[in-house]
This record gives structure tokens, C-alpha cells and sequence, in this order.
């Protein structure tokens, strides 16, 4: 991977987010209001559907929800770029992938450790942090793409890091940068329901056989 000189990352890292302010005041906001979900319904909400390979299907459509909520695709872009906010603009400012042979910053000069509260004026009230923060890879790609494209993707360990569906359901249940979606920082809603809610619908999908949506 290509770094960011650590002359700005060591040096700017509060140059940078004062920078950052400053550029995201004269950013044009015209946000459209997000049509994401806020609710989630339990996976045993969904025991009523006595066709497994229907009550998967609807598992996933479900947990589909969480998946193309902003604060998981925005991580989980097609493009060369991360997303930001509900409508999920262009990262402000510019960053690339090194993925797709472009000059990547290093993503923690300005993302640190956790949530970083701002008392300065911007159209923004916290930067987003943890210690893993990064582009989710090509490979695992959510932006644009059908449910049920994204379901067997999601599946396919030639593209989700290997993992089989155990580590899948662990993952989502578990991982400490998913849980970030549910802990966003102040200023932005949190992914629908609960990390554990959503890996009760992972695990209750499995369970049903793993179909995916056509
Ligand atoms: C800060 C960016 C970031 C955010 C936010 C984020 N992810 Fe990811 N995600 C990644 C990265 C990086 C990987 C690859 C690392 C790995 O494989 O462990 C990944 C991998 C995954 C995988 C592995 C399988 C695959 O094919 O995608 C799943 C599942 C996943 N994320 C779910 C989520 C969910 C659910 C949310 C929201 C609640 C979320 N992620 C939010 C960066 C992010
Ligand atoms: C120069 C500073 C800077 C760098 C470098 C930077 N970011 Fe950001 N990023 C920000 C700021 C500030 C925000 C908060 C802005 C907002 O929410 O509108 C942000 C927000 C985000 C969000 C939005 C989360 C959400 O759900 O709305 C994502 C995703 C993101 N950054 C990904 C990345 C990735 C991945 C990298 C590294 C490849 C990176 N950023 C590098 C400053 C930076």
C-alpha cells in the first residue's frame, strides 16, 4: 500500500482536521434526506414464513437493511472513493484507493483511535474513528449493486476474506469496526437496530439455508 508522507500524518493531524473544517464550511450542502430504515424486526419476527428457502430470502432482504444503511456502504463503495453523510456524497476531501492504483492518505492522519467530538463550527459534529479505519476492499463492494448480488458476494470466499459463514455471522455480530455503524459519532444516525439484533438475523438466515434474494 501506498503511504502518506508521515511528515503530514505525525505533523498535521490537527492542521489537517482544522483544514478539513474549513474546507467542509464551503462545502454546497444540499444533502437529501436519507431513505435508510431506522428499525430492524427480529429474526423471530420472521418464524411465520414456513418455506425456509422464503423465510431466508426475507432474512436477507432483513439484513439488507443494515448492509445499504450509509454508515456500512459508505465504508463499502464501487468507486475510488469512500462516501460520506446519509446521501452518501464524495468523501470531502478528496481521497483515492490504492486498490485502483491511485495515491492513498493514510486514513488514520485524520480518522483517529474512536469518535472525535468537534466544538468548532462545520457541517459536520464528530470525525468518524477507530483503530482499523479503512476502505472495505473491492472485492467486498456494496455501492450499486442488488441485494442479491450483495448476498452472494457476501457468500463467495474467493471475495470476502475467506471466511465461511460462521466467520461471516461472527463477523457481523462481533467485529469491532461493524459495531462502529451502531456508535457513529455525534452527528450521524446509527445503522438500524442492533449489532447483536443483526447477527441474530445472520444467524437465523443460516440457519434457513443462506438463500439469497434473486
Ligand atoms: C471504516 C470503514 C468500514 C465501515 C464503517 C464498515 N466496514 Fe465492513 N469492512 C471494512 C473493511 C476494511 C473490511 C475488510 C476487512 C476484513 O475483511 O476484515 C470490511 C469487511 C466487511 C465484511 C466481510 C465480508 C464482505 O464480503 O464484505 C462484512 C460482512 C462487513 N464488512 C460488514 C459491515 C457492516 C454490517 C457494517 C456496518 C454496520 C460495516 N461493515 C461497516 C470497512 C468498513
Ligand atoms: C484529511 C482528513 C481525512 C482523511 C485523510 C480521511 N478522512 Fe474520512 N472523513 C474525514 C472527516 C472530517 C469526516 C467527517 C465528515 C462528515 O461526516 O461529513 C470523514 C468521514 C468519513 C466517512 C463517513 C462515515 C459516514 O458514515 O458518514 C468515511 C466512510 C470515511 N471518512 C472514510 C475514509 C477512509 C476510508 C479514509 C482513508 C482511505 C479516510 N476517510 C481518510 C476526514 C478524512
Amino acid at each position: 500500500m501506498i503511504r502518506a508522507p508521515q511528515f503530514a500524518v505525525r505533523a498535521g493531524s490537527l492542521a489537517i482536521i482544522a483544514f478539513v473544517v474549513a474546507m467542509a464550511g464551503s462545502r454546497p450542502s444540499g444533502a437529501d434526506p436519507s431513505s435508510a430504515s431506522t428499525t430492524l424486526r427480529n429474526a423471530a419476527e420472521f418464524s411465520s414464513i414456513s418455506n425456509p428457502a422464503d423465510r431466508s430470502r426475507a432474512l436477507f432482504e432483513e439484513i439488507g437493511k443494515v448492509l445499504t444503511n450509509p454508515r456500512c456502504m459508505n465504508c463499502h463503495p464501487a468507486g475510488d472513493h469512500p462516501l460520506q453523510g446519509d446521501d452518501s456524497h464524495e468523501h470531502v476531501p478528496p481521497i483515492w484507493r490504492a486498490e485502483t492504483g491511485h495515491f492513498e492518505v493514510n486514513c488514520s492522519g485524520c480518522h483517529g483511535g474512536k469518535n472525535f467530538s468537534l466544538h468548532e463550527a462545520a457541517t459536520y459534529r464528530s470525525i468518524p474513528g477507530h483503530p482499523r479505519w479503512g476502505f472495505a476492499p473491492l472485492s467486498m463492494a456494496w455501492e450499486g449493486k442488488s441485494l442479491g448480488e450483495i448476498c452472494r458476494q457476501l457468500k463467495d470466499v474467493q471475495l470476502n476474506g475467506g471466511r465461511d459463514l460462521a466467520a461471516l455471522e461472527e463477523h457481523i455480530a462481533k467485529d469491532d469496526l461493524v459495531a462502529w455503524g451502531w456508535n457513529p459519532g455525534e452527528g450521524r444516525k446509527p445503522a438500524p437496530g442492533s449489532q447483536q439484533a443483526a447477527g441474530e438475523l445472520v444467524q437465523a438466515w443460516i440457519d434457513s439455508g443462506a438463500e439469497c434474494p434473486r
